[in-house]
C-alpha cells in the first residue's frame, strides 16, 4: 500500500496566516501540521508517501521534509495546480504513483490520535474495496461533513455531503483506503453543485457495489478549518503530548 496526503489548497479561511505560507506548515503545538497525518501513515507500515502541495509551496515541504530519512520512509512530492478540482481530483493524480497498488489517502490537515494500524492490515488482506473512518459528532455537528449511516452491525448504509438534515451524529473523517479501481471510478466523477469532484460521491461507488467499510476511531481533529480550530489543535495535541498520549 502506499500513502498520498493531500496538502494543497488555498487556505482562506486561515488568512491572514496562509498568505505567505502553506496551511500544513502552520506550528501544532511543537511540530508542523503536517507531521501528524505523515506519523499516521508511517505508523500504519507505508513506505512510500506523495505529498500532493499547491505550485507556491511545494519547496518548503521539500525544505522541511526532504527524502523522509528521519521518518524511515521514502517520500514524493507532486504539485496539484488546480486547487479547486477537489479531493477526488487530487487523488486522481496520482495513478502513476500508485502503480497498481492500493492507497492511503490521508488530508494533511486531519490530526488522528490513534493508531490505525490493525484496521490498514484487515484492508490490506483484502482482494478489493474501500474503507473510511467514521467518528460520533455531539448535535448534529456531522452536517460539516461527509454523514455516515450505519446499521446495527456496522454496515454503511448511506454518506452524504454536508446533509442539512444528517442522518447519523457520524462525520467522515480525512483518511480513505482504497484499491486501485479508485481511479476508474475517480474517471467516472461529475463535479458538484461546489464544483469539486467529491470524497463522498468517490465513495458512494464503493458502497453501491457492497464494497464499503466504515471503522469508528475515537479522536480526531480537522485542524485547518477555522482559526478557532486551530487553536483548539494547538491545545489539544499540547495536552495529549504532554499525557504521553501523541
Ligand atoms: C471534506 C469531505 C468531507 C469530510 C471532510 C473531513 O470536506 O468532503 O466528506 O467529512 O473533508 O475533513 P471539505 O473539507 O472539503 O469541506
Amino acid at each position: 500500500m502506499k500513502g498520498l496526503i493531500l496538502a494543497g489548497g488555498l487556505a482562506t479561511r486561515l488568512r491572514p496566516l496562509t498568505w505567505v505560507t502553506n496551511k500544513h506548515l502552520l506550528p501544532i503545538y511543537n511540530k508542523p501540521m503536517i507531521y501528524y497525518p505523515l506519523q499516521s501513515l508511517v505508523n500504519v507500515g507505508i513506505k512510500e508517501i506523495l505529498i500532493s502541495t499547491s505550485p507556491d509551496h511545494a519547496g518548503q515541504f521539500a525544505n522541511l521534509l526532504k527524502g523522509g530519512n528521519q521518518f524511515g520512509v521514502k517520500l514524493y512530492y507532486s504539485v496539484q495546480e488546480n486547487p479547486k478540482g477537489g479531493i477526488a481530483h487530487a487523488i486522481s493524480l496520482s495513478e502513476q504513483f500508485a502503480k497498481g497498488d492500493k492507497l492511503a489517502v490521508v488530508l494533511g490537515d486531519n490530526i488522528f490520535g490513534y493508531n490505525l494500524k490493525t484496521t490498514v492490515e484487515k484492508f490490506n488482506k483484502k482482494e478489493k474495496g474501500a474503507m473510511i473512518f467514521g467518528i460520533k459528532m455531539p448535535g448534529m455537528e456531522s452536517k460539516h461533513y461527509g454523514v455516515i449511516e450505519i446499521d446495527s452491525v456496522g454496515k454503511v448504509i448511506s454518506i452524504v455531503e454536508k446533509p442539512e438534515k444528517p442522518k447519523s451524529n457520524i462525520a467522515q473523517t480525512g483518511i480513505y483506503l482504497y484499491d486501485n479501481r479508485v481511479f476508474d471510478f475517480i474517471r467516472k466523477q461529475k463535479p458538484s453543485a461546489r464544483g469539486e469532484l467529491e470524497v463522498t460521491d468517490l465513495n458512494n461507488f464503493y458502497l453501491k457495489e457492497g464494497n464499503l467499510e466504515c471503522s469508528l476511531i475515537d479522536w480526531w481533529i480537522d485542524a485547518g478549518t477555522s482559526h478557532d480550530e486551530l487553536l483548539h489543535a494547538n491545545n489539544l495535541v499540547a495536552e495529549k503530548v504532554r499525557l504521553g498520549l501523541l
